[in-house]
């Protein structure tokens, strides 16, 4: 037999431990690995004063896959409150996207048949989306130079033109990839504030030259505010969209209640060729319901499948875990944030929706 694929499992804050543990259970259930268990964010902060330890990031380079629950909580929030200078947990999320290199980050977004009664959006106009936002991860704003001058503040946003180049042959791609076999072709939506930006105009103009090279593939370009809206009226016109890396983080978050919940929805940071990629839920660490039990661990599971198919080439077992997820949902299951109280629904915690993912995979 081949040697497990080993696995970095950085757990984090919040529901992030419960999540990570219900997602382990149903990775045993379809191969073995071999985890390693790191700390990342508030945790690591209390045992090292760092959010990110250097020890970490080696441990992650030479694994196959990071797993990732959440980071964050109020905590530490009130401790930079009080001190603007101390440690933040988001800083090993980033520390780790940069480190790792992981410039690419992808989150699907197509809500499961069972949830569209979840959805505030009506089912008429949510029913069919099937969505990909490829978001880049390690530029922009979220890396540039900050800081303070007496009573003003400033976070600098820049992009070269190889850091878009990158990230817009990744949407390209996954374009092409998505539309094998569907009816209709592949189609790009490159996001920006063009009419205001110039890391925009420069966004505009290096997608359109790389997309010289996807004569196959339809690109049409949005300004971010008209994506907002157009999100939730007309969701199932769109097939790819990328972005830069905080428009990315806000119309994700919109986007993802599409599906009903931000707590469904996994996502894929990948960087270069043949590296490790980190696997993680696109919801926070929830710190209000942490330690109750009532987590919805699905992001985490889709997120694990997403590093079967993406980061360890097992694709047969990805299906499996995302058949075995939506099969739970098709039978009524629902964690608190997703219940409603329609007729065939059933309120569970992540241990019983667990046990259901389990039992479907048995
Ligand atoms: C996300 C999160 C992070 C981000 C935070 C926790 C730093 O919101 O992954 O979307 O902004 O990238
Ligand atoms: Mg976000």
């Amino acid at each position: 037999m081949s040697q497990p694929r080993k696995i970095v499992v950085l757990a984090g804050d919040g529901i992030g431990p419960e999540i990570v543990a219900a997602t382990r259970r149903v990775l045993d259930q379809v191969a073995v690995f071999d985890y390693e268990e790191h700390l990342i964010g508030g945790i690591s902060i209390d045992e090292h004063g760092l959010a990110l330890h250097d020890d970490v990031v080696d441990a992650c380079r030479s694994c196959d896959a990071v797993l990732l629950g959440a980071v964050g909580g109020p905590k530490w929030d009130e401790l930079v409150a009080v001190d603007p200078g101390a440690a933040r947990p988001e800083q090993g999320l980033l520390g780790i996207r940069k480190a790792l290199g992981l410039y690419a980050n992808l989150r699907p977004v197509k809500p499961s048949p069972a949830l569209i009664d979840s959805s505030p959006l009506k089912e008429e106009r949510i029913a069919g989306t099937d969505l990909l936002v490829v978001r880049e991860l390690t530029g922009g704003i979220y890396f540039g130079e900050s800081g303070r001058d007496g009573d003003t503040a400033h976070d600098d946003c820049s992009y070269s033109v190889a850091e878009i180049s990158r990230i817009t042959r990744v949407a390209f791609e996954a374009a092409k990839q998505r539309a094998v076999g569907r009816d209709s072709g592949p189609r790009v939506t490159s996001v920006d504030k063009a009419n205001v930006m110039e890391t925009s105009r420069l966004w505009r103009e290096t997608v359109k030259v790389i997309a010289g090279e996807y004569p196959e593939v339809e690109l049409d370009h949005m300004l971010v505010d008209n994506t907002a809206m157009q999100l939730v009226s007309r969701p199932t016109d769109f097939d790819v969209i990328v972005t830069e890396n905080l428009f990315g983080d806000i119309l994700s978050d919109e986007a993802a209640m599409l599906t009903g919940s931000l707590g469904m929805l996994p996502s894929a940071s990948i960087g270069a060729e043949g590296e490790p990629g980190l696997f993680e839920p696109v919801h926070g660490s929830a710190p209000d319901i942490a330690g109750r039990g009532v987590a919805n661990p699905l992001a985490t599971m889709l997120s694990a499948a997403m590093m079967l198919r993406y980061g360890l080439s097992m694709p047969a077992e990805a299906d499996r875990i995302e058949g075995a997820v939506d099969a739970v949902l098709a039978s009524g299951l629902r964690s608190p944030d997703l219940f409603t109280g329609a007729e065939g629904e059933r309120e569970a915690g992540t241990a019983e929706v667990t046990d259901a993912v389990l039992a479907e995979l048995a």
